[in-house]
């Protein structure tokens, strides 16, 4: 599918330089620059061959205290794809924290050894903490339950591809809207671009934090609504993001059991959707989405992964300040994205 990402032609190329910039949450750059990196990865999807050594020499490390497949591994194919390396740790157990080394102490280190960071830490604020310490930019992977930037990267691109636009549309978010960082991430971002529909369906014991509904009310151009029941709104939704209950923050095994498979969306439920609805997921899924949707057209969670690493080598490039051969940016124009 081909859109239409808006370029602001009020700005030169110099207000999209991210070279040294950390991002603890998008907040941290601006919505021009966003839609600059969207055109960034548009451009890289098409021309792998052409980055393929732009960031030759180099280095990130993944500094992971907490598990993950694709957000690791997309980093580092990510950075490995622009032609650079990789170091760090997967796992807490592995790095000197074991021994009691504190965050910043690890990132004055590594800032020794890398040109960029990316931090999953369990604890909300550590990639902030992470970034204040780090003489290199820092890039949050996932900070407990609080924000998910480069997840929210690979969502807009999701839907930049399937709908050509990030704006005037129905977009409901179902399943553990408390603890899902990826949620309050892409909330965060879409109320700066405005004209969104949120729809929240979660069961009562896992409904959106305040923060997160305060900054909707602070748009003036999004709303919200709160429901328990998905198949009474499936039908209104362009999109439906589905989330795993996030059983590592739960403080009670019990609670997490009787949650765990609140919605799941099968094909029954899906026949009440629009036929255009795409079907988001950051993965890795539990039971949220039987794996007999994965053939309907409208899933579009394996694409978000590949969208993920191509905004990730958008972001990486840029804050290490490694230009892309034959990437003009164009900002008096704008730019055709393809799926
Ligand atoms: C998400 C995360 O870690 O927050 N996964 C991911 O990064 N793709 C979602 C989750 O773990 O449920």
């Amino acid at each position: 599918m081909v859109g239409r990402i808006p370029s602001d032609s009020q700005l030169s190329t110099s207000q999209f330089n991210l070279v040294g910039r950390s991002v603890v949450t998008l907040d941290d750059i601006t919505a021009s620059q966003i839609s600059y990196l969207l055109r960034k990865a548009s451009f890289i999807s098409e021309h792998l061959p052409e980055v393929s050594h732009a960031a030759a020499g180099k280095i990130l490390a993944t500094l992971f205290y907490e598990p993950s497949t694709r957000t690791r591994l997309s980093f580092e194919t990510a950075m490995l794809r622009l032609g650079g390396h990789v170091i760090g740790f997967s796992s807490a157990q592995n790095a000197s924290v074991s021994k009691g080394e504190s965050i910043s102490d690890t990132l004055k280190t590594v800032s020794n050894y890398a040109d960029v960071v990316a931090i999953r830490h369990p604890k909300e604020g550590a990639a902030l903490v992470a970034s204040k310490a780090a003489s290199v930019p820092v890039i949050n992977a996932g900070d407990g339950g609080h924000m998910h930037p480069t997840q929210t990267l690979a969502d807009l691109a999701t839907l930049q591809s399937r709908f050509g636009r990030i704006t005037d549309l129905t977009v409901g978010l179902c399943g553990d809207l408390t603890f899902g960082r990826t949620v309050h991430s892409l909330i965060e971002t879409l109320c700066r671009f405005g004209h969104v529909k949120f729809v929240l369906v979660s069961p009562k014991e896992l409904t959106m934090p305040q923060y997160v509904l305060d900054r909707i009310n602070a748009s003036d151009s999004c709303s919200y609504e709160e429901v328990t029941d998905l198949t009474a709104v499936i039908g209104d939704l362009d999109v439906l993001y589905m989330t795993r209950v996030q059983k590592e923050r739960f403080f009670n095994e019990d609670d997490y059991l009787r949650l765990r498979d609140t919605y799941i969306l099968d094909a029954d439920k899906l026949r009440l959707a629009k036929p255009t609805m795409a079907v988001l997921h950051p993965l890795p899924r539990v039971n949220e989405i039987a794996t007999e949707v994965d053939d309907d057209p409208r899933a579009a969670y394996f694409e978000q992964v590949k969208n993920g690493m191509l905004m990730r080598m958008a972001l990486m490039s840029s804050v290490v300040g490694a230009p892309l051969p034959g990437f003009a940016d164009d900002s008096d124009e704008n730019v055709e994205v393809h799926a």
